[in-house]
C-alpha cells in the first residue's frame, strides 16, 4: 500500500478504446491504496470503471472530461478536491493513437492540431489544473503516457509523443519549485487484440519474445507514482520488450 492516503487522477481511463491501459492503471493505483478519479471523454465508461474499483472497497469516482477542454479539466481537478480533498498524482494517459494519425504528410492542419491537442498540450493543461492542490499538499507526481512510437517512425503520432517527452522534461523543471515530479512511461504494443500476423512481426522486433500486456506497465507506473522514484525527475522510461532499441526495425 505505497499510495495509502493519496489521491490520483487518471485521464482516458474509461476503457472506451482498444488498449484499455488507463483502466489497468486506475485499478493498480487503487490497489496500492489511492483514491482514484477515473476521467474520460466517455462519462458513462468512466463511471463504470469507478464503480468496478469501488466494489473492491477502494474509493473512486468517474468524471466526464474531454482533455482538450479547459473547463472540463478544471472541473476534473475540482472534483478530486471536492470528493477526496485534493490531488497528489496525475496520470496523463488519454491519447489518440492509431489509424489516420500515422499519416503525417496527408494530415490537414486541423488534424495536426487535434492530435497535438490531446497527446501533447492536454498533459500540460491537466498538470497546471492540479498544480495548486499538489503544492498545498506538499508536492505531487505527474506521469505522462508516452509511447515507444516516439523513438520510431510513426508519423504524427511520433511527433506528438516525442514532443510529450519534451513536455515531461520541461514540466519537471518548471514544477520543481512546488515539489512536483514529472516522469513518463513509453510502452510498446500492449494489447492481445492484434491479428496473429502482426503479433509475429512485432515479436520479431522485440528482444523479449512475448507479447506485452497492460499489466507489464504497472510496476513502472507504481514506481514513478511513489517515493521509490523520489530521486528521479524529467525521465521517460521505455517499457516495450526491447523493441525500440532493436536493430531489426
Ligand atoms: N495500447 C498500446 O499498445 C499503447 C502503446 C503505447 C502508448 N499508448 C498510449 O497509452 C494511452 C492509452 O492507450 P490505449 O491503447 O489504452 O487507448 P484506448 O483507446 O484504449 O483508451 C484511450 C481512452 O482515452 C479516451 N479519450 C480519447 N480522447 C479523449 C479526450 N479528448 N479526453 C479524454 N479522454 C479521451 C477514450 O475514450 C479511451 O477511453 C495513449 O496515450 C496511447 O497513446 C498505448
Amino acid at each position: 500500500m505505497r499510495l495509502e492516503g493519496k489521491v490520483a487522477i487518471v485521464t482516458g481511463a474509461g476503457g472506451a478504446g482498444v488498449g484499455g491501459l488507463g483502466v489497468v492503471y486506475a485499478h493498480a493505483l487503487a490497489c496500492e491504496g489511492a483514491a482514484v478519479v477515473v476521467a474520460d471523454i466517455e462519462g458513462e465508461a468512466a463511471n463504470r470503471v469507478a464503480d468496478d474499483i469501488a466494489i473492491t472497497g477502494a474509493r473512486s469516482i468517474g468524471v466526464r472530461c474531454d482533455v482538450t477542454s479547459e473547463d472540463d479539466i478544471d472541473a476534473m481537478a475540482q472534483a478530486a478536491v471536492d470528493t477526496f480533498g485534493g490531488v497528489d498524482i496525475l496520470v496523463n494517459n488519454a491519447g489518440l493513437a492509431r489509424g489516420k494519425w500515422s499519416e503525417a504528410v496527408v494530415l490537414s492542419a486541423e488534424e495536426w492540431m487535434e492530435i497535438l491537442a490531446v497527446n501533447t498540450v492536454a498533459p500540460v493543461r491537466c498538470a497546471v489544473a492540479c498544480r495548486e492542490s499538489m503544492r498545498s499538499r506538499g508536492g505531487g507526481v505527474v506521469v505522462n503516457q508516452s509511447s515507444n512510437g516516439a523513438l520510431m517512425d510513426a508519423g504524427s503520432y511520433t511527433v506528438s509523443k516525442l514532443a510529450l517527452n519534451g513536455v515531461t522534461r520541461v514540466l519537471a523543471d518548471e514544477l520543481a519549485e512546488d515539489n512536483i515530479r514529472v516522469n513518463g512511461i513509453a510502452p510498446g504494443m500492449m494489447t492481445a487484440k492484434l491479428p496473429e500476423k502482426q503479433v509475429q512481426t512485432l515479436l520479431a522486433r522485440q528482444t523479449v519474445r512475448r507479447q506485452g500486456q497492460p499489466e507489464d506497465l504497472v510496476g513502472v507506473l507504481l514506481f514513478l507514482c511513489s517515493d521509490d522514484s523520489s530521486f528521479m525527475n524529467g525521465q521517460t522510461v521505455v517499457v516495450d520488450g526491447g523493441m525500440a532499441r532493436s536493430p531489426k526495425q
